[in-house]
């Protein structure tokens, strides 16, 4: 029997990052970094529920890339010889054009003018303000350099990468031999990345520490476009194989102007944030740019020998480049609702943090038995957690706002007839369900899930 003992409400979506920043920090999914010491700019800490959280985002991405036969997994280093980057054409051409407010103190990018605000009236954008003094744009790299070893000095600067991308680039060839793979084939990483951003921002949407998720799709020239295309479609839906909406995604492609110094075509794929449309993951047709570049600073080839047809060539790459930390807020975003009195995070229940929580209806020892069963039987088939504090009401709330799809309360009918009530998050139904059946139950209703 399926109840509803909840009067349907409407539902409110998230319209201020202010309202998920502060359920985050509640909650335990994200800190601000080094709060007891104020914090510092854009960075921030992931608590247990992030963790989680992303954790998950990253195995829906990794298994989605490496279960295929043609795709090879990759851990390289964030410190690699300055010299890729003079390859890759980061020294000379990451950079953007910043501007100093010489009343205000502010710095913004030039390019970006019309989304800042004045310094000393923050409905202005800088410039428009009578007292506001611009100076001249000038090139400010975005790659945060560090020493490597005791001197500090020009030839010890070593930088800290601003994409995973290269790591992959630098070992095609070891890849390519020890995992005896043909073109096409593809790379996937994941790891941290970082660019000393002018103005981030809007929580962990722009900041100078991420994560990617980057795969180089590596292909024979002149197939470049139709590989290109094909994994605009697979990672579109990957995106909502997450539970994203698809009323919430769109392709933005790159006029010339956009395109960045690599890349022959781009799209982005966009989410409309409460910010409005932004960009969570780039496609790129980076052709033989990089593969090229490193062959003629390292003096290696980076040739591919096509054993069938007998000839040697620079592979074309397609690559997929998603920041892992602006999957994980499109993810909170499409979650996030307001209904009556309660906030809910409507998670597709494979990121949920937990899948299942349980309740003893009372902290009554003849219910605690059957309930530590019951708790244990679930943690050995899903992330399960247990709590017995205030009303079943509260605690259903409490389970609500951190995403957890499905809530186990045991009663004293349990007792006697050996079943407990799930109480399913995103519709609030009530179920009666026999205790020897409930992993298959929730193993069923999670597979049925859909977002709204
Ligand atoms: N290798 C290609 C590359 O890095 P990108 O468009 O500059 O391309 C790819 O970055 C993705 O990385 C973006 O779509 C975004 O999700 C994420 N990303 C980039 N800069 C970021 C930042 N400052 N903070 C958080 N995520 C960022």
């Amino acid at each position: 029997m399926t109840e509803n003992t909840t009067p349907v409400t409407p539902s409110r979506e998230l319209t201020d990052f202010a309202d998920l920043v502060s359920l985050c920090k509640r909650r335990g999914f994200i800190f601000p970094s080094s709060e007891i010491y104020g914090g510092i700019g854009s960075c921030w800490d992931y608590g247990p529920l992030g963790v989680e959280l992303k954790l998950n985002i990253k195995n829906s991405w990794w298994r989605a890339m490496t279960d295929r036969d043609d795709i090879e997994g990759l851990d390289a280093s964030i410190l690699m010889h300055p010299r890729t980057w003079e390859a890759s054409g980061h020294v000379e051409g990451f950079v953007d054009p910043l501007v100093d407010c010489k009343t205000c103190k502010g710095r913004f990018r030039a390019d970006k003018l019309e989304h800042a605000n004045c310094g000393k009236k923050s409905s202005l954008r800088p410039g428009q303000h009578g007292e506001c003094q611009l100076t001249e744009p000038r090139q400010f790299n975005l790659m945060f350099k560090t020493f490597m070893g005791p001197l500090e000095e020009s030839s010890s600067v070593v930088y800290l990468r601003p994409e995973t991308a290269q790591g992959i680039f630098v070992n095609f060839e070891n890849v390519q031999q020890t995992a005896r793979q043909k073109i096409p084939f593809g790379i996937a990483q994941i790891g941290k990345a970082f660019r000393n951003e002018i103005t981030p921002g809007n929580f962990i949407f722009r900041t100078r520490e991420f994560e990617q998720m980057e795969m180089q799709y590596f292909v024979k020239p002149g197939t470049d476009m139709e590989w290109f295309e094909k994994w605009k479609e697979v990672r579109v839906n990957w995106h909502l194989g997450n539970g994203l909406r698809r009323s919430k995604l769109r392709f933005h492609p790159h006029g010339p102007t956009e395109l960045a110094h690599y890349a022959r075509a781009a799209f982005d794929v966009e989410y409309e944030f409460p910010i409005g449309w932004q960009e969570i993951e780039g496609i790129h047709n980076r052709s033989d740019f990089d593969l090229r570049r490193h062959q003629e600073f390292s003096g290696k080839k980076c040739e591919y020998f096509d054993e069938a047809a007998k000839e040697k060539y620079l592979p074309f790459v397609i690559e997929t480049s998603v920041g892992c930390d602006r999957a994980l807020l499109a993810v909170l975003c499409d979650a996030y609702r307001v209904e009556g009195e309660r906030t809910v995070l409507k998670l597709h229940p494979k990121l949920a943090p937990y899948k299942v929580a349980v309740f003893p209806l009372m902290k009554k020892p003849e219910l605690l038995e059957l309930t530590d069963k019951v708790y244990a039987d679930m943690k050995a088939n899903f992330r399960a957690t247990y709590d017995e504090g205030g009303t079943i009401g509260k605690r259903y709330r409490r389970q609500d706002e951190i995403g957890t799809p499905f809530c186990i309360t045991v009663d004293y009918d349990g007792l006697t007839d050996q079943t407990v009530t799930v109480r399913e998050r995103d519709g609030m139904t009530q179920e009666r369900v026999a205790i020897g059946n409930l992993t298959r139950y929730i193993q069923d209703k999670m597979a049925a899930w859909k977002s709204e």
